[in-house]
């Protein structure tokens, strides 16, 4: 028999730990929900093209991470490596794209061939959301704030906000002709790696972990001192405002990103607290891409959070789990039948009820719904299942036996009663 295993960089996700996943995700999904953004989903396998184009094709993400293949009428399919090349498609194919703004997010798995480590895995889970259509400064602050929010919501610490510009693609391309004669110069003090870029992505080569490079580095032009007029000044705006906001950030002149999409804004969120793959948030503006991709010309920005970085960060208070409030146990052929019968009209309630299909003793039931810490319990023995009726009670608690009904099934308001009383009410 063969033993299959996972892929490398993949995880399973058992129930103990989705209990926080699903705790984080709500805690999202509330707060994106209160901030009038809508979810978007599009699928995970997406044409290979697609994210040539969208990312572009000397980023690491698509010329070494794409996990790529042919199908069976040979048309070449990649599973999808972020979010944003896929909402900008979905837009523009459903024709919204031209609708004046939305505000849109997704949640689901990415995959990037990378080399797997703590914070770091080829099937990963991200956050993303995308304001569509939003040019002003202000669209950049309120992401940012969002982005930002959503960490401290989730009781993240250490949290750091790095921000720079890239300008537009004019700016871009000045500082690119005087970034290229500087690298020419000092290209044989850069490392190999950074060498192999000057081709491919020189711009990539600021985002260097090569402490040697980041020190030449230092004198190299900087875009800031290409940017027009219009490009300070909207840079200008989103620091003033951050600081009115009292966001704490630090300027890094060489936060590149590492997809081509991006003008203007780009940002990052860390956390002291992570170790190398500290980068919880990644972000910015691209207002060229949707027209780039055949839609018009569209402004947008946006940001993606990885939820196993958050995971990694976020408290244990998070951890908790909802207790079982009734534990239905049954022991008898008629009684089953009645406790799968009831169980079903009690999933019509606020109520987290287990139905025992065990089988075993009543004392091993008992045994269990004590070791769920179940706050109630119904006992349907073949007695009660005879006379269409079933006992409901207080679990583990002293002088329970005045807390104990007996309630015909069909007696609904005498349940409601009780459920009430003892459970519903004293939760709200
Ligand atoms: P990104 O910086 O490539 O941006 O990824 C965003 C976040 O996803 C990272 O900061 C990190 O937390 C997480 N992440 C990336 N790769 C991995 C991995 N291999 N394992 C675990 N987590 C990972 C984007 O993807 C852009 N689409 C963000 C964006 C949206 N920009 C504008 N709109």
């Amino acid at each position: 028999m063969n033993n299959f295993k996972n892929l490398r960089g993949t995880v399973d996700l058992l129930p103990d730990q989705l209990i926080k996943w699903q705790n984080v995700e709500k805690i999202i999904i509330e707060q994106l929900f209160r901030a009038s953004v809508k979810e978007i989903r599009t699928p995970i396998l997406e044409m290979t093209e697609l994210f040539m184009r969208g990312i572009g094709e000397g980023t690491d993400v698509v010329s070494k991470e794409m996990y790529t293949f042919l199908d069976r009428g040979e048309r070449s399919c990649t599973l999808r490596p972020e979010g944003t090349a896929s909402v900008v498609r979905a837009l523009i194919q459903n024709g919204v794209s031209s609708k004046p703004s939305q505000k849109l997010w997704y949640m689901g798995p990415m995959f990037r061939y990378e080399r797997p480590q703590a914070g770091r895995q080829r099937q990963f889970h991200q956050l993303g959301v995308e304001f569509v259509g939003y040019e002003s400064a202000r669209s950049d602050i309120e992401i940012i704030t969002l982005a930002w929010d959503i960490l401290e919501k989730l009781g993240i610490k250490e949290l750091n906000l790095e921000i720079n510009t890239l300008g537009d693609q004019n700016d871009r391309s000045n500082f690119q002709k005087a970034f290229l004669k500087w690298l020419e110069v000092n290209k044989n003090s850069l490392d190999l790696d950074s060498q192999k870029r000057i081709d491919k992505n020189p711009l990539r080569i600021l985002d260097t972990k090569n402490v040697q490079t980041k020190k030449i580095l230092e004198d190299s032009p900087k875009l800031v001192d290409f940017l027009s007029e219009k490009s300070l000044e909207r840079y200008l705006t989103i620091k003033d405002k951050l600081k009115l906001l009292k966001i704490p950030f630090i300027e890094n002149f060489n936060l590149v990103r590492g997809l081509d999409y991006y003008t203007h804004t780009a940002f990052e969120i860390t956390s002291g607290l992570l170790g190398s793959q500290a980068t919880v948030c990644g972000g910015g503006r691209y207002d060229n891409l949707i027209s780039q991709m055949g839609g018009t010309e569209t402004p947008a920005i946006g940001f993606a959070i990885g939820l196993e970085r958050l995971i990694l960060l976020s408290g244990k208070d998070l951890e908790e789990s909802r207790e079982t409030d009734i534990y239905i146990v049954n022991k008898g052929l008629n009684a089953e039948t009645m406790a799968m019968d009831l169980s079903r009209k009690l999933r019509n309630y606020d109520l987290k009820t287990e139905l025992d299909l065990s089988g075993a003793s009543f004392s091993k039931q008992f045994k269990k719904a004590n070791k769920l810490k179940s706050k109630s319990i119904i006992v349907i023995g073949d007695d009660e299942a005879l006379k269409n009726e079933f006992i409901i009670r207080l679990f583990n608690q002293e002088n329970f036996e005045n807390m104990e009904e007996t309630i015909s099934v069909d007696d609904v308001t005498k349940l409601d009663n009780w459920l009430d009383k003892n459970l519903l009410l004293k939760r709200s």
